[in-house]
């Protein structure tokens, strides 16, 4: 397929590491009710909230996180290793998935799975997608910031709503799972329902502690001070980004080309003013006003 990408039910995805057999046999999949359900869009910090739970799970204790790689510890239920995983597992766990709601296996909406949903600022999102891109050899790299920001309302709303017709840039629209805003207003659809929990990037980072404290509750964890004090330092980026088990460095080169980047990128709030122009931001934010006005502020803290 051309750039690294297949479409499935409308939505990209990239060639390696997904199939569409598997992608229609994933649809079976069978959530215990004892599974933890990691949902997020790509590039919300989806590993980092992975690592709070495993580490939630060992009571801080590092050992799991340093000896099996993240993505065994919490399998993508979209992709094929991921899928065969989970289908061989015997007990309940923690699965991940970027997968939007449409696409989700209906046996989720039936269970008492804890799901808990992980949104960040687009812009954000975004910039952190167009570095991590950039150093993945297996789809195709934006050409350029300026072509991943393009400039045009038009583009620019494509950009947003992920609509491929709208863009004559298709790059910007075939970027693995399609578009932020379908993903955060169909997962809202949960929103109220009790086995379901949403985390913002920003409150997480603006006082971890609070937000895993909550997390606990959420779960029916709990963990002693000291316990807490581990969870904390061994998901710190600066620990994470330590981890060969956490931060991607056992992909082989042909996957991810480490040397000129990473997935343990910057880890903060607000990077994305040093990549948009001021034209962009202005689009960027009219087009969020206007399609996510039917949704309370309290859900975008950045805001
Ligand atoms: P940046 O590219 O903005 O640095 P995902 O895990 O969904 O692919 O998201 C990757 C983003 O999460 C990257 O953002 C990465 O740096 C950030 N991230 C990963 N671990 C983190 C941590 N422990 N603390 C803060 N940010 C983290």
């Amino acid at each position: 397929m051309s750039d690294g990408y297949m479409w499935f039910e409308g939505v990209p995805f990239p060639v390696v590491g997904y199939t569409l057999e598997h992608l229609k046999a994933m649809h079976n999949f069978v959530f215990k009710d004892e599974d933890v359900l990691i949902l997020s869009f790509p590039k919300s910090g989806t590993n980092w909230l992975i690592e709070i739970l495993c580490l939630i799970h060992s009571k801080g204790d590092p050992t799991w996180i340093q000896s099996v790689p993240i993505w065994e510890r919490s399998p993508w239920v979209e992709t094929m290793n991921g899928y065969e995983a989970l289908k061989g597992r015997e007990g309940p766990g923690h699965v991940s998935s970027h997968l939007p709601i449409q696409l989700f296996p209906k046996s989720l909406f039936q269970s008492k799975t804890k799901v808990i949903y992980l949104i960040r600022n687009p812009r954000d999102t975004l910039a952190s997608g167009y570095f991590f891109w950039s150093i993945s050899n297996f789809v195709k790299k934006p050409e350029s910031l300026e072509q991943y920001f393009v400039g045009s309302p038009k583009e620019m709303e494509a950009l947003v709503t992920g609509g491929r017709a709208c863009s004559a840039r298709a790059l910007l629209t075939e970027v693995a799972f399609g578009s932020w805003l379908e993903h955060v207003c169909g997962w809202m659809s949960m929103r109220g329902k009790e086995n379901f929990l949403i985390v913002s990037y920003e409150e997480l980072k603006q006082d971890t502690r609070n937000m895993i404290q909550k997390i606990c509750q959420f779960l029916g964890r709990t963990l002693e001070p000291e316990e807490m004090h581990l969870v904390l330092k061994n998901s710190s980026f600066q620990v994470m980004k330590e981890n060969k088990m956490s931060n991607y460095s056992l992909l082989p080169n042909w996957l991810l080309d480490e040397k000129n980047g990473s997935l343990m990128r910057r880890g903060t709030t607000g990077d994305w003013k040093n990549h948009f122009t001021v034209a962009q931001a202005e689009v960027f934010d009219k087009i969020f006003q206007e399609k996510m006005a039917g949704l309370p502020r309290e859900l975008f803290p950045w805001e």
